[in-house]
C-alpha cells in the first residue's frame, strides 16, 4: 500500500527565514516553501515587494521584517524579531555590473562584499548567539557559479564575493555540524530575475542565443533554484552538510 502522506521533503512545521525574499530568486523560494507546508519569514529592504511577496504565500503563520542587511544595526533587529528557525535562507545579493579588475574601487569592493558575504556571515552569528537556530536545522546560501566553477572577464568583484561565500559555507558547517546545524550552498547559472534583466547592452537574439548555449536549452527560473533550496532544507538531505548544489542547467560542463 502506498501512503500518500510520505514526503521526507515536506517543510510542515518548520519555520524557514529568506532574505533577499522581495525579488527573483528569494521571492520564489519564499512561496515555494510556504506550499511545502513552511512558515515563512521574509526580509528584504523593500516594503512594497516584500508585502507582495507576503500576498503570494501559502497557509499561515508567516511574517515579515524589513531590513537593511548592510547595516548591522538591522541584521540584529531579524536576529531579535526572528522566532526559533528550522531553516534560513541567505539569499540576498548584488550584482554591480562588469569592470576589470585593474579599475576596482575601494568602495566598491566594500560594497559588494558587504552585501554577498559579510551580511548572511554576521546574519548567521547572530542567530548562533542568540539559539534562534534549533537542532537540528539547515542553512543555505545562494552563492554562484560565477567565482566558484566559472571566471568570466569583468565579473570578478561578483565572484569573489560569492566565492569567499562559499569558502565560508565550508567552514561554518564543519563548525556548526556539533549543534546539528547543516550549511550548504546553491551556485545558480544564468536565472530571469530583475538582478540579471536585460540593460540594453545586449538584443534579444544575443541573449536567446547565448540561453540556447545551455546544455538544458535555457536560462533558469527562479523556481529552479527555489527546489534545490527546498531539497537542503528538508529533512532529506539531513545528512549532508558542506556541500555545493550546482543548479546550472549544465552550462559548466561545456
Ligand atoms: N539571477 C541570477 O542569474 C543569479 C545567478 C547566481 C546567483 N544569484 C544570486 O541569487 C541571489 C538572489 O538574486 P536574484 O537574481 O533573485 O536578484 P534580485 O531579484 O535582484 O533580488 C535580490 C534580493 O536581494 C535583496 N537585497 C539586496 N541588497 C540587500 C540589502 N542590502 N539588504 C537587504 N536585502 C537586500 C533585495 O531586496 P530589496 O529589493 O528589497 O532591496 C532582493 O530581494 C543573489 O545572491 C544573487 O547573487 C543570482
Amino acid at each position: 500500500m502506498i501512503i500518500m502522506t510520505y514526503n521526507p521533503y515536506s517543510l510542515e512545521g518548520k519555520t524557514v527565514l529568506v532574505t533577499g525574499a522581495s525579488s527573483g530568486i528569494g521571492q520564489s523560494t519564499a512561496i515555494e516553501c510556504s506550499k511545502m507546508g513552511a512558515s515563512v519569514i521574509l526580509t528584504g529592504r523593500n516594503e512594497e515587494r516584500l508585502s507582495l511577496t507576503l500576498e503570494k504565500l501559502e497557509g499561515t503563520g508567516h511574517s515579515m521584517i524589513v531590513a537593511n542587511l548592510d547595516d548591522e544595526t538591522e541584521i540584529e533587529k531579524i536576529v531579535e524579531m526572528a522566532s526559533q528557525l528550522n531553516g534560513c535562507v541567505c539569499n540576498a545579493g548584488i550584482g554591480l555590473g562588469t569592470k576589470p579588475a585593474v579599475f576596482y574601487k575601494k568602495k566598491e569592493l566594500e560594497q559588494i562584499f558587504t552585501t554577498n558575504t559579510i551580511s548572511s556571515i554576521l546574519l548567521l552569528k547572530g542567530l548562533v548567539k542568540r539559539k534562534k537556530l534549533i537542532n537540528p536545522s539547515s542553512v543555505v546560501f545562494t552563492s554562484s557559479i560565477e567565482g566558484n566553477a566559472i571566471t568570466t572577464i569583468g565579473n570578478g568583484m561578483y565572484g569573489m564575493s560569492k566565492a569567499a561565500l562559499t569558502a565560508y559555507a565550508k567552514t561554518v558547517a564543519l563548525e556548526l555540524a556539533p549543534k546539528g546545524i547543516r550549511c550548504n550552498v546553491v551556485t545558480p547559472g544564468m536565472v530571469k530575475t530583475p538582478l540579471t534583466a536585460p540593460t540594453g547592452e545586449l538584443t534579444q537574439e544575443q541573449l536567446d542565443a547565448d540561453a540556447a548555449k545551455y546544455p538544458l536549452g535555457r536560462y533558469g527560473n527562479p523556481q529552479d533554484i527555489a527546489w534545490g533550496i527546498i531539497y537542503l532544507l528538508s529533512d532529506a538531505a539531513c545528512w549532508i552538510t558542506g556541500t555545493v548544489l550546482k543548479i546550472d542547467g549544465g552550462i559548466t560542463l561545456v
